[in-house]
């Protein structure tokens, strides 16, 4: 049966073959490699971030520069390492300069996105900073509102947070991100116990 869109892809393998050498958007025209998505394809805990920055563009993999070191630390604070979760980007290549998602190119990637929450079907998505918590929540709240807070989503627990990267600018939010971590572990060993 021909693959008509990513909805028939039946694994994340099938998925990114089918997202492939992508020119869907002009994302493709300035990225040396795009960034699918890494971990556990069966994980509990799924991480949504806004974009590849300049070392993911390199290396292909989501969160390995300092934000990554820090989301690094966070998990680790609740005893997780990154092979045992799933990270995805709202869009999986590089807007040049770093600069925010345009609406087009956060439209033209998503339903490569929902499909690999659809496949791995976590638990707990944990959304970092208001891109992908306005994406996963459908609403326009700023992210300070939004954090602190569990929602529910097509069966699944959502706990937005700061991006990690907020943290490296004021420090303040720091504590607040290991805090809301803790909020992670707390409603994913709930998920697990089937609470
Ligand atoms: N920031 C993101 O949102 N995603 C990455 O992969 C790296 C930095």
């Amino acid at each position: 049966m021909a693959v008509d869109g990513p909805g028939d892809c039946s694994s994340l393998d099938a998925l990114r073959e089918h997202v492939g050498d992508c020119q869907r958007c002009a994302l493709a025209a300035t990225r040396n490699r795009l960034v699918f998505g890494v971990g556990d394809p069966h994980a509990r805990l799924m991480f949504i971030g806004e974009a590849p920055g300049k070392n993911e563009d390199l290396t292909g993999e989501p969160f390995v520069g300092a934000a990554g070191k820090f989301l690094d630390e966070l998990l680790d604070s609740i005893g997780l390492h990154r092979s045992q979760v799933y990270i995805a980007n709202m869009v999986k290549c590089r807007p040049p300069g770093n600069r925010d998602p345009e609406p087009i190119e956060l439209q033209t990637c998503a339903p490569f996105l929902a499909r690999q929450i659809e496949l791995i079907a976590p638990d707990v998505i944990a959304t970092l900073g208001r891109f992908a918590a306005h994406y996963v929540l459908q609403v326009t709240e700023p992210i300070t509102t939004l954090r602190g807070k569990l929602y529910h989503r097509d069966g699944r627990n959502i706990v937005p947070v700061f991006h990690p990267a907020a943290a490296l600018y004021d420090s303040s939010k720091r504590g607040v991100l290991l805090d809301d971590f803790h909020r992670i572990r707390v409603v994913l060993d709930r998920a697990e116990r089937g609470e």
